[in-house]
């Protein structure tokens, strides 16, 4: 079953054309890795599926319907590119807000709240406020937030960005692990050695339209076996020019 389907998808900002009728299916259970270029259109597919923008045109089902559904919502997890959050609550108690958030009950929150903590490693840092928080701690603390009412699909917008190396490999058990639930994982990344080594699948955007998507296996059939090489393949001689590609 695709989780997510996108057909002939449109949207501009004013003479900017963000996504350029991008199709795109994410079957359950997978973990799919979405890659472009810096302005490439990735954050604003994103938030089509997560029903902030609507598109200009085409098709966007997210668990087999609207994403902007509160039943679809409820089943959604997602982490933004950069987050926001009170800087003044620490990792527990933004989780609390979170879960109230999404109707989740006290225990619940507390009993999910403790194991994600330890999970992401800031259990050493959950008394200190969210404003001490270096950079890769705030993504830590966004994973967790994203996972906190297990959700079905894992939205993750660039989720790799900042995280030191031992940060990373949990991140990546984390996101295989939820695989084994028969969760579902899409995630934007510039960190193409960590989409190599989980993604089943990844999809590489440029100017907002697919040029290339299947296994890294899949992609290499044309003897290109790193998934690096393959991406500067996809999107051609333009990958060193820097701007939107
Ligand atoms: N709210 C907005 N208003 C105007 N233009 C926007 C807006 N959001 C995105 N854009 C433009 O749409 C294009 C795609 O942006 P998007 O943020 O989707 O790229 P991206 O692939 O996520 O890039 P990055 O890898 O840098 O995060 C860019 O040219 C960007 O300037
Ligand atoms: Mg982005």
């Amino acid at each position: 079953m695709d989780i997510v389907k996108m057909e002939g998808v449109v949207k501009a900002f004013g003479k900017v054309q963000a996504v350029n009728g991008l199709s795109l299916a994410v079957r359950q259970g997978e973990i799919m890795g979405f890659l472009g270029a810096n302005g490439a259109g990735k954050t604003t597919t994103i938030k089509m599926l997560l029903g902030f923008f609507r598109p200009d045109s085409g098709l966007v089902e997210v668990l087999g319907g609207d994403p902007c559904a509160p039943s679809a919502r409820a089943k959604i997890g997602f982490m933004p590119e950069t987050a926001y959050y009170y800087p003044f609550l620490n990792v527990a108690e933004l989780l609390g807000f979170y879960g109230g958030l999404c109707g989740m009950a006290k225990n619940a929150i507390k009993r999910r709240a403790t194991k994600l903590i330890a999970r992401v490693g800031l259990s050493d840092a959950g008394k200190r406020p969210l404003r001490s928080y270096s950079k890769g701690m705030l993504q830590r603390a966004g994973i967790a937030q994203a996972l906190l009412h297990d959700p079905d699909l894992l939205i993750l917008d660039e989720p790799f960005t900042g995280l030191d190396p031992l940060a990373r490999i949990r991140l990546r058990d984390l996101i295989i692990d939820l695989r084994r639930q028969g969760k579902t994982v899409f995630f934007s990344s510039h960190e193409l050695s960590e989409a190599e080594l989980i993604c089943d699948r990844v999809a590489i955007v440029k100017r907002g339209g697919l040029v290339s998507c299947g296994s890294v296996r899949e992609l290499a059939g044309d003897g290109e076996r790193n998934l690096e090489r393959i991406f500067l393949k996809a999107l051609g001689a333009e990958a060193h020019g820097g701007g939107r590609s």
